[in-house]
């Protein structure tokens, strides 16, 4: 366990590179994002993660992650079926969306947003050998998954919400995006537990979910918790939520 930690601990930290600025830079100079404001570093109270670097993303295909975090007892449980339109938000190399796939089957879809274009290409190239045709990858930023509106099933988000530096505006997106009886499904490292062996930065306590998802138009309607490592927290569309409310919210970054 020790020498796992310890690997885990390297591979986030040698994955964790700043690369949230200069992709907010780079889309100030393209103009295409000219309303998105600075990154946050705090939300909430929360410390915001630095992005996971493409270069560790060897670590997300681990052999011991079954065991670590019981992918195969989370995915049994996330109620994904044939035909569904589900996204794997911050898809990295496509550990979950290839499963996904699958799931969904040929008359579904799975779309793979990223920020990183290196993550989307290992993802495809990742897809071609297993011969996984459903799935689309999509180049999101910072502030927009570009996912198309009222026509997502299911969101997953494995480890990545801690990362959003636009929690704000990544929420309103996810959102707008769902069904009228879609789901996000947060699945986060528990904050609660010191024996969970991820950095305190990359963990979440369900007190600080609840913090964060309500104030931005989400209900929280299911939990697992068999998850060895991690929350798993279903939301769904808060119908009460008034989105100018949304506006007033406290976004100051605390
Ligand atoms: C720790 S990795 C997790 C990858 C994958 N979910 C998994 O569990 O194997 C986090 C991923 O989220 C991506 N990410 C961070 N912020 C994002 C955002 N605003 N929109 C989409 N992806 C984002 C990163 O580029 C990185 O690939």
């Amino acid at each position: 366990m020790r020498h796992h930690q310890i690997s885990c601990q390297i591979a986030l930290v040698l994955g964790c590179l700043v690369i949230t600025s200069a992709v907010w830079s780079q889309e100030r100079q393209r103009g295409s994002d000219r309303k998105v404001p600075p990154p946050l570093k705090f939300y909430q109270g929360r410390k915001i993660a630095q992005t996971m670097h493409y270069s560790g993303a060897e670590w997300l295909i681990r052999n011991e992650r079954e065991r670590e975090e019981r992918c195969t007892l989370m995915w049994a449980n996330l109620g994904v079926k044939p035909g569904m339109t589900v996204c794997d938000m911050g898809c990295g190399n496509g550990f979950h969306a290839l499963r996904l796939a699958r799931m969904v089957g040929k008359s579904g879809a799975v779309l793979g947003v990223d920020i990183q274009p290196e993550m989307l290409k290992l993802l495809q190239k990742r897809a071609a050998k297993a011969r996984v045709r459903n799935v689309q990858p999509v180049l999101g930023t910072i502030s927009d998954p570009k996912l198309p509106v009222g026509k997502v099933d299911l969101i997953l988000c494995v480890d990545v919400y801690h990362e959003f530096s636009h929690p704000e505006q990544m929420l309103s997106a996810m959102r707008k995006s769902l069904t009228p009886r879609g789901v996000v499904v947060l699945v986060e490292y528990r904050a609660e537990d010191p024996q969970v062996p991820i950095k305190p930065l990359h963990k979440m306590s369900k007190k600080q979910i609840m913090k964060e998802l309500p104030r931005n138009g989400f209900k929280l309607v299911k939990q697992f918790d068999k998850l060895p490592w991690q929350h798993m927290m279903f939301f769904g569309r808060d119908p009460d939520f008034d989105a100018d409310k949304s506006d007033s919210a406290d976004s100051s970054g605390d």
